[in-house]
């Protein structure tokens, strides 16, 4: 491996509404840290519609997407900061597919089989590409995010 490749990486995770309430926030932080990665930042946030049409844009044309914004919107999640060597690939490896049901068969070890439901209600987000990861973190932990409601920071969690 190249010296480049073993820089750390940060990327965004988000344990997605059914994750907070179906109480899966500690067993996936413990997943996070057993596989390695540190965590820099979390907070607790309800997202409103704006924050889901900005944050996935890239899905705004999809059939699909008035029901996310209305399963993201629909009680809090958990936004962390995770950081590790190769953590973009890692974490969403670590999640596995976005169809919860196919991960239930495919990797019964990821997170999506564990606590997903679906290819909606997949319990957690993933950045894909560093880019995606530059943007999501800014998103959350820059300026970008100013409507939702933030409801607890790292320090008080
Ligand atoms: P996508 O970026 O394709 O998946 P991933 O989260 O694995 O990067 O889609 C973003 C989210 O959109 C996905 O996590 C849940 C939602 N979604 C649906 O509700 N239905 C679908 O058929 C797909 C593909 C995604
Ligand atoms: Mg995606």
């Amino acid at each position: 491996p190249s010296s480049a490749s073993r820089e750390k990486e940060k990327t965004l995770a988000i344990i997605k509404p059914d994750g907070f309430s179906g109480n899966y926030t500690g067993e996936i932080k413990r997943l996070i840290l057993l596989s390695g990665f540190s965590i820099l930042k979390e907070k607790i946030v309800h997202l409103d519609k704006e924050n889901v049409a900005l944050f996935y844009a890239e899905h705004s044309e999809r059939t699909f997407f008035p029901s996310l914004v209305k399963y993201m919107t629909s009680g809090p999640v958990v936004v962390i900061v995770l950081e590790k060597v190769n953590a973009i690939a890692d974490w969403r490896a670590l999640i596995g597919p976005t169809d919860a049901q196919k991960a239930k068969i495919t990797h019964p070890d990821s997170v999506r089989a564990l606590c997903g439901l679906n290819s909606e209600r997949n319990c957690v987000h993933g950045s894909d590409s560093p880019q995606s990861a530059a943007k999501e973190i800014s998103f959350f932990f820059g300026e970008m995010f100013s409507s939702g409601e933030v409801i607890a920071n790292h320090d008080e969690l």
